[in-house]
């Protein structure tokens, strides 16, 4: 196989090494290198050397939705959700795709048991979650899953063997979102054997791209479907095709929904909503001055001070207008295993280099406002992100016993 034009193009991105084993690799093992290099865009590289913080931007803090007032007018959203849900408007996007390497288990996270003396996978509390609004509404909602190539099989066959946890596989839609390659912190990529790239999931914000190519927007567009409910695998409590959040955000007339919660202090590391230049946005904790960190509002609640949970409405008919939108690139520093200059394959404990990742809130940026749903904390959001420590397995097994699980 000639690889002089991919050398060229190699060289042009400065990743030459990249074809340093060619000689020791079957004539198979060139090719399917090869084609790995080819569907790389190496825009993506672009990423490493964008300045940070060149835009000047006005932020401001948003207004929400708060569990009193939502208490008032419950009856109302929930009615409005519900019909909604019957009339087929609502479809649900399980975010799966992720590697999970704080957590560290070698399967897909929504495999994880929480249970203590029985099994209670990740994905049987949320599949145990949505069954309660399906028997509700008594009416199928579609549920589209995004896995990444790395996690497709482990995922498929785990709904299989638990036999879609009582779901109607029918209503169920698997897809797979694209891969970027991982670099050293030098920004070269990083291999994972002599003839395969270092390759990970491109992020939770393609996923409406992902779909696209997947071929199952063609089947949303002529439906009734409006809404999509995009959510994340590690919040083992949250509340799924909730009728009131639905309700609510219609009744509301804003363009999309954020669940939140309020912080428990004002340094907790959590993404804050808010507004940037007059549009929804998520600031992460380490954007925040001090000064707005600690901001009240006249009521003396702090003014940054709703999380975001991971749990958002999207209108269908906005998200069309995004397909041409490119997602910027994110660079985050993480664990990436690769084979050292003797072919080993290492396996770091400290993150060791960059991934490149589109994120969700992006998306929250390109609607026109957004209305900010608060639940209570301790029945909604319990993530599962670390082994042990703060948003860990044992925080979230004490969340779930003290929401009446047997575990
Ligand atoms: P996280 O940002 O927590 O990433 O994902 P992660 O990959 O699961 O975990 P770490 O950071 O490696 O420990 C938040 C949500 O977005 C999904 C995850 O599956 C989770 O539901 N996600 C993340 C994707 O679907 N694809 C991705 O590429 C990244």
């Amino acid at each position: 196989m000639n690889t002089k034009k991919i050398l060229d193009t190699l060289k042009l991105y400065k990743q030459e090494h990249l074809l340093q084993y060619e000689e020791s690799l079957t004539e198979a093992e060139i090719k399917n290198l090869c084609t790995q290099i080819n569907n790389v865009d190496w825009n993506f590289l672009d990423s490493l050397n964008k300045p940070k913080g060149a835009n000047k931007s006005i932020i401001q803090p948003i207004d929400a939705l708060s569990i009193k007032d939502i208490r008032r007018f419950e009856d109302t959203y929930r009615s409005t959700g519900l019909n909604a849900i019957k009339e087929g408007k609502l479809c649900l996007l399980l975010l799966a795709g992720g590697q999970g390497t704080r957590l560290g288990h070698d399967k897909p996270k929504g495999c994880f048991n929480m249970g203590i003396t029985k099994e209670m996978s990740i994905f049987s509390l949320l599949m145990e979650n949505t069954l309660k609004v399906v028997k509700e509404a008594d009416t199928w909602i579609h549920l589209y899953i995004m896995t990444s190539d790395i996690n497709y099989d482990d995922t498929t066959s785990f709904f299989e063997e638990h036999n879609y946890f009582g779901y109607n596989p029918e209503y169920i839609h698997f897809f797979v979102q694209e891969l970027n390659p991982s670099t050293d912190l030098n920004g070269k990529v990083l291999m994972v054997s002599p003839c395969s790239l270092s390759l990970s999931p491109n992020g939770n914000g393609g996923w409406f791209s992902s779909m696209n190519k997947a071929g199952l927007l063609t089947e949303i567009f002529n439906s009734p479907i409006e809404w999509i409910n995009v959510y994340a695998v590690d919040n083992v409590l949250q509340g799924i095709a909730d009728p009131l959040f639905l309700g609510a955000t219609i009744e509301s007339g804003k363009m999309c929904g954020s669940k939140v919660v309020r912080k428990a202090f004002p340094e907790e590391k959590v993404g804050a909503i808010c507004k940037e230049n007059g549009k929804p946005h998520i600031i992460e904790y380490y954007e925040l001055s001090a000064d707005m960190r600690y901001q009240k509002n006249e009521d003396g609640s702090l003014a940054y001070g709703f999380g975001v949970t991971l749990n958002y409405l999207f209108p269908i008919s906005r998200l069309k207008e995004t397909l041409d939108y490119k997602m910027p690139l994110h660079v985050v520093k993480k664990v990436v295993p690769y084979i050292d200059e003797n072919k080993n394959l290492i396996n770091p404990t400290e993150p060791n280099g960059f991934k490149f990742e589109t994120l969700a809130l992006d998306l929250i940026h390109e609607m026109d406002d957004c209305l900010v749903f608060e639940v209570e904390r301790e029945k909604e959001f319990a993530p599962v992100k670390n082994k042990s420590g703060v948003d860990s397995i044992d925080t979230a097994r004490e969340l779930l016993k003290k929401n009446g699980y047997e575990l």
